[in-house]
């Protein structure tokens, strides 16, 4: 039997769409509440250095309505760490930022800026926040995961989507991340897995034993123009359990 797989809506592009002509609809919190009505298991943000899509009052709103946990992805930085203590979401996620990137580029790197990072890690998990670190899906990354007193690690599932996307041979990168998931969990870590996920791609990983929560947004948000948020929340959790 398969464990059942947590789906994490993630509605940064809510907000894209609203900044995009500087108003103040869509708004992110109808959408996390929707998510949340319609079986979302959390609810992700990212709040970027550049505020280009969620902002600081979408956070608050939001984590003072939201009742399923609020995922908080954040860059290394101490206004980050700042801000996630204040606000205490019971999830945080770690991940890279470069401000010219159009989307999170690659996992983080663990052997930069370390001793600032496990620093986060342990205040972040004094103030009782789930911390996940956003990673490559390599043996050497999630060791130091571990090491640096992580709950848990977010494989960047980017190449291998970029892959199956455009109809390549995905073998390879689905091997390195089937090593990287059982490696986590036999040294202890929970295991999440996010980006660029489609619904064929999201069936292909969710066959892999082991990954306990997907992190799900652009296609999500896309899909939703033309069925709606809950119609399509409910095909990914579809999709992602059998
Ligand atoms: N997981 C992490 C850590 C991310 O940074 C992102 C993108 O913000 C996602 C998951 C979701 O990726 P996508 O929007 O491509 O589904």
């Amino acid at each position: 039997m398969k464990n059942k797989i947590r789906l994490g809506v993630n509605i940064d592009h809510v907000a894209t769409v609203r900044n995009a002509r500087g108003e103040v609809y869509p708004s992110p919190l109808k959408a996390a509440l929707l998510a949340e009505k319609s079986g979302a298991d959390s609810v992700t943000i990212h709040l970027r250095e550049d505020r280009r899509h969620i902002n600081d009052n979408d956070l608050k709103t939001i984590i003072r309505k939201l009742k399923v946990p609020l995922n908080l992805e954040i860059a290394a930085t101490k206004e980050m760490l700042n801000i996630s203590i204040k606000h205490k979401p019971p999830f945080v996620c770690i991940v890279p930022e470069k401000r010219k990137e159009i989307t999170t580029e690659g996992g983080l790197n663990l052997n930069f800026n370390t001793s600032f990072i496990k620093k986060i890690i342990n205040k972040l998990k004094k103030n009782k926040s789930r911390v996940s670190l956003f990673i490559e899906p390599n043996i050497k990354d999630l060791k130091k995961a571990k090491q640096l007193n992580a709950d848990c690690v977010e494989i960047h599932t980017g190449k291998i989507c970029n892959l199956i996307n455009k109809g390549n041979n995905y073998k390879n990168e689905l091997n390195k991340i089937k090593l990287a998931v059982s490696f986590g969990n036999e040294i202890g870590l929970e295991v999440h897995a996010g980006h660029g996920l489609t619904f064929k791609s999201a069936k292909i990983l969710s066959k892999i034993q082991g990954i306990q929560e997907f992190n799900i947004g652009h296609f999500l948000i896309g899909e939703s123009i033309f069925v709606g948020l809950p119609k399509t929340i409910k095909n990914f959790k579809r999709v992602i359990s059998k």
